[in-house]
């Protein structure tokens, strides 16, 4: 059977490596399976839960298109679009957020995180966001959905999201239960200042993540200035879990070698982080510098970049809107 893949991106600008290993890499493996159906969704609805610029905005939408192109998805195997002109997905997030209980989206960390301490000040978009989310997965019987690990929680909410709907209207397998895909090691890529948060696009230090439109310079420095500590390189996993720093760029260095970390553990065992770091250096050009390099031209060319969007709009809203008019028929509209 054919798997039918989703994910999405938010177009808030500064996609970084995080996103690359956690999520866009696997994107273009999945595309590059004939077995597969894929569907790359740019969420701009997702994005304004925070302010936006609308200028910014615009271009970050075609920052993201141009990145998913740059890195190896190719539109002509795979449908990518942007959300906000599938008007289903606001729909079928409405009915949804009639199906989630309020217990289940209080418990949504991410929530938690982005509202900060004055929960009072965020958005009711922000707080619902998870819901959204399942209206985007449900609305295309996707059976897999590659993400990184912040997303894991929001996808059990989708499935909780999917089988309430399913036993409440007694339409069994009516939504697809999803299943997540995630790389276990490499789902979480840490920021460069600090081992313990997560590479961010929000983070105000710029040397916190290497961008994918950062050039070779900008990595090497990067790189250069991540922090460390003073020990050498440890031997073992046991003695990496206890080095946030070293973990997070063995796990980067791993990712990029598709190697085993034990086997990037001991290239490196003993020797200091300089040497290392050169090393690392060199494959995180290596990958991502074409990328960039690609995302520049790509966004030189608006229309190619119009056409992708409005091909796979297209396509996008011919599955969703027979899915929604389902959706009709058995909530009784
Ligand atoms: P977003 O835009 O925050 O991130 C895009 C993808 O990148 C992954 N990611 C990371 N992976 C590893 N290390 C990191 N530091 C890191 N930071 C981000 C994210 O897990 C994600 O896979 N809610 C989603 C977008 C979305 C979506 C969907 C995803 C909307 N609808 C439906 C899947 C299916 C988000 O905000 O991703």
């Amino acid at each position: 059977m054919k798997k039918k893949i989703f994910s999405g991106v938010q177009p808030t600008g500064n996609l970084h490596l995080g996103n690359y290993l956690g999520a866009i890499r696997n994107f273009v493996d999945l595309n590059n399976d004939t077995q597969n159906e894929c569907i790359f969704c740019v969420v701009d609805l997702h994005a304004i839960t925070v302010s936006q610029n609308p200028k910014d905005l615009k271009s970050n939408i075609y920052e993201t298109v141009a990145t998913f192109v740059a890195s190896g998805i190719d539109p002509k195997k795979s449908i990518i679009f942007n959300q906000s002109h599938v008007s289903a997905h606001s729909e079928t997030a409405w009915i949804l957020s009639c199906i989630a209980r309020m217990g289940w989206l209080n418990r949504m960390t991410q929530f938690k995180e982005k509202a900060g301490k004055d929960k009072e000040k965020a958005s009711i978009g922000l707080y619902s966001y998870p819901v959204l989310m399942a209206a985007d997965i449900l609305l295309y019987d996707s059976t897999h959905v590659p993400v990184g690990d912040d997303q894991k929680q929001h996808l059990e909410l989708c499935r909780d999201i999917a089988q309430k709907f399913n036993n409440d209207f007694k339409v069994k397998d009516f939504f697809t239960i999803p299943e997540p895909l995630i790389k276990k090691e490499f789902s979480r890529i840490m920021s460069l200042k600090d081992g313990l948060s997560k590479m961010s696009k929000s983070e105000v230090s710029d040397l916190s993540r290497i961008n994918l439109t950062d050039d070779k310079d900008q990595i090497i420095n990067k790189i250069k200035k991540a922090k460390t500590d003073a020990l050498p390189l440890p031997s073992t996993i046991e003695e990496l879990e206890k080095r946030p720093e070293a973990k997070n760029l063995i796990c980067i260095y791993s990712s990029l070698m598709n190697n085993e970390l034990q086997n990037s553990i001991d290239e490196f065992a003993g020797k200091n982080f300089s040497e290392f770091k050169e090393k690392l250096s060199e494959k995180v050009v290596n990958e991502i510098n074409p990328i960039s390099l690609k995302i520049k031209d790509l966004l030189n060319d608006k229309v190619f970049l119009e056409k992708i969007l409005k091909e796979g709009c297209e396509k996008a809203n011919e599955i969703a809107s027979k899915k929604i008019r389902e959706i009709h028929k058995i909530v009784g509209f």
